[in-house]
């Protein structure tokens, strides 16, 4: 398919998902993919909350980035922290940087930083958008674009689930969307500074994400049935 046809298809889907799925959400990392959603969205004028999880460990170049999107497109996307007294003990009970000693303490930081705030945003949601695509890892080869989400109870959206990863840089270069830097460094997949880094020549995309373990464990959490998806498109 074209990537002009793969625009059109996406922009529908979230046309239909903002008139029948209110209230509407978008998790956004501010990666490219979410950069993808972001631009349609704003330049659509889509009634969607778009939000970002602050995990605290972020790199500084997001952070730049929430800033440049809310002075492009002169609308803010909403941030989402995590609970301070969780995140606290957290520490107290697997130091600062515990989540490099096992999986399950990796697990317990991101269900802290990133599970619960999700958790709460999504309350009283009938839907969410992500950018998830399905070549990006094997945890996700069967990823809908439309799927009822039973961890959390409501539909969940993946509009860009087809697209290619190049069919997103055409996207952004051709759109001139704002974009985090550390792209253009080797890193294809973005999340907190010290569980992410740039990708050495001939790796696949999501080499860079906790590399220190097997590419089966490699989900935060956020997308647990990023296993096999049930589809009602
Ligand atoms: S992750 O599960 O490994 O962290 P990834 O970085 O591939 O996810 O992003 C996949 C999708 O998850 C994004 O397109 C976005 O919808 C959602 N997501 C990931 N991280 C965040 C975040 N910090 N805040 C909001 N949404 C996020
Ligand atoms: Fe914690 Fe790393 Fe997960 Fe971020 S990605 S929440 S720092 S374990």
């Amino acid at each position: 398919m074209s990537l002009v046809n793969r625009i059109q298809e996406t922009l529908t889907l979230l046309q239909r998902a903002a008139r029948d799925f209110q209230p509407l959400v978008m998790a956004s990392s501010l990666g490219a993919e979410d950069m993808v959603l972001i631009d349609l969205i704003f330049k659509h004028d889509l009634p969607v909350d778009i939000f970002t999880l602050d995990t605290g460990r972020l790199p500084e170049s997001t952070q730049r980035l929430m800033a440049r999107v809310q002075e492009v497109y002169g609308k803010p996307i909403r941030v989402v922290f995590p609970e301070s007294a969780a995140v606290e003990a957290l520490v107290m009970r697997n130091g600062i940087n515990g989540f490099y000693h096992s999986i399950e303490a990796r697990l317990a930081c991101c269900a802290v930083r990133k599970v619960a705030p999700l958790k709460r945003a999504l309350a009283g949601q009938k839907a969410w958008l992500t950018g998830l695509r399905r070549d990006q890892s094997p945890t996700r080869a069967t990823l809908a674009s439309e799927a009822w989400d039973a961890d959390y109870g409501l539909t969940k959206f993946s509009p860009l689930a087809e697209w290619t990863r190049a069919d997103v840089w055409s996207y952004l270069k051709v759109q001139q969307v704002p974009y985090n830097p550390l792209h253009d460094q080797g890193f294809a997949s973005i999340g907190c500074s010290p569980c992410t880094r740039a990708l050495q020549p001939g790796e696949d995309e999501r080499a860079g994400r906790w590399w220190w373990e097997h590419p089966e464990t490699k989900e935060c959490g956020l997308h647990l049935s990023a296993q096999p998806e049930r589809s009602i498109a």
